[in-house]
């Protein structure tokens, strides 16, 4: 048997994809279109490994998907594709528009075709997960309940806005034409493969580099942190267990404000490696002007997947980041790969000099 991924040479897709091939025989395609976010170099270690085939394309281009699609044969398809950085949406949103929703439109239409010719056994154990973020939910106050699945939709960005979407249209292929689909929504991911621009891996690579760390704001908004292992986890178990139709929040339970992630950072980074003057890494955190819109407080409240499906993460926060700042320390080939070229361009764009 086989699997679709799409999107699986990004941070999420590319754990998900080497945990699958660690745990299980079956072959896994990945559709990617290698923008600025996709590295190959993320599924090094699948060199040889006939499990894996990678077919760069977009996924909104139907024709060779469609080709895709009826070649592999594949039992399901997880659609990780899409444009993820909402400081990047907010610079330019058409790029958004155009994966997360004409995208997941196009991809939802070849795999709609595909799965119509499937024999009815075939349809019937056929499915669609599509992976989401708490963002759709908007923000929370500091008293308000976690999101629950029943929450109205109120994203607050462009990427979430996208993200809505694209849910939406997932949602509606379910009801009109019954395709079998699952969507997950999550919190924040952090672990290996992240890419620099987002906040976590930015200040491990910052501080490594003697740079700001950055802090927008009061540094006070608070994100649930969830490690990418945990989030892999959670999707296989949907996928195997999942009602149809029916989404679930995945979620760490380790809601921190983005200062004390930081400082935290700069603890261990102290412990593991410590700078040459002594001083501590807390000492280039720097603040600096707040992204506007900026959603205060996102929490997943997880206990319908606990309940229904009896997933758990195992990791807390305090393990997660341990070994997320060592896998940073022991891979810094790979960040240094990741952050020349282009990457100095969005910096630059972003933080100015
Ligand atoms: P990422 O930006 O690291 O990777 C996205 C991947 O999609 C890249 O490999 C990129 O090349 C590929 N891609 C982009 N546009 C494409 C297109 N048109 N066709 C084919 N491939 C395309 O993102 P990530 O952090 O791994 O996120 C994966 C998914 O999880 C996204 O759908 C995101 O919205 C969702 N999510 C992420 C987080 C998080 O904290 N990172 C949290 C919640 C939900
Ligand atoms: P980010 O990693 O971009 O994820 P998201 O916006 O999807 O939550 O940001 C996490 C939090 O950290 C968010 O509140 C914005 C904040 N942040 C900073 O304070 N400084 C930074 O340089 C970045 C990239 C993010």
């Amino acid at each position: 048997m086989t699997i679709v991924v799409t999107g699986g040479a990004g941070f999420i897709g590319s754990n998900f994809i080497l945990d699958w091939l660690a745990l299980s025989d079956e072959a896994v395609i990945n559709i990617d279109k290698l923008t600025y976010a996709g590295n190959l170099e993320n599924l090094q270690s699948l060199t040889g490994h006939n499990g894996h085939v990678f077919v760069r394309s977009d996924i909104g281009d139907t024709e060779t998907v469609g080709e895709l699609l009826r070649t592999h044969k594949p039992r399901a398809v997880v659609n990780f594709a899409a444009e993820s950085h909402v400081d990047r949406s907010i610079h330019g949103p058409a790029d958004f528009i155009e994966t997360n929703v004409v995208g997941t439109f196009r991809l939802l239409e070849a795999v709609k075709s595909y799965w119509t010719e499937l024999s009815d056994a075939d349809k019937q154990a056929f499915r669609f997960l599509h992976v989401s973020t708490d963002e759709v939910y908007g923000t929370l106050s500091p008293t308000d309940d976690a999101f629950r699945e029943t929450n109205r939709y109120e994203p607050n960005s462009p990427y979430s806005a996208s993200k809505a979407a694209s849910d939406h249209l997932v949602r509606a292929y379910h009801h009109t034409y019954g395709l079998p689909v699952l969507t997950t929504n999550c919190s924040n991911n952090y672990g290996p493969y992240h890419f620099p621009e987002k906040l976590i891996p930015l200040c491990i690579h910052n501080a490594l580099s003697g740079k700001p760390l950055p802090i927008y704001g009061d540094g006070q908004q608070i994100r649930d942190w969830l490690y990418v292992k945990d989030h892999c986890s959670a999707i296989r178990r949907v996928l195997d267990a999942g009602q149809l139709g029916e989404t679930y929040n995945i979620g760490g339970w380790n809601e921190k404000a983005n200062l004390e992630v930081v400082e935290t950072l700069c603890t261990i980074l102290d412990e593991l490696s410590p700078r040459k003057d002594r001083v501590s890494y807390a000492q280039q955190i720097t603040f600096v002007k707040d992204r506007p819109g900026h959603d205060r407080r996102y929490a997943i409240d997880a206990t319908k997947i606990e309940r229904e499906l009896g997933w758990k993460p195992a990791e807390t926060f305090e393990t997660g980041i341990r070994k997320t700042v060592q896998w940073y320390l022991d891979n810094q080939t790979w960040v240094g790969n990741v952050t020349s070229g282009a990457y100095q361009n969005w910096v630059g764009q972003q933080y100015g000099a």
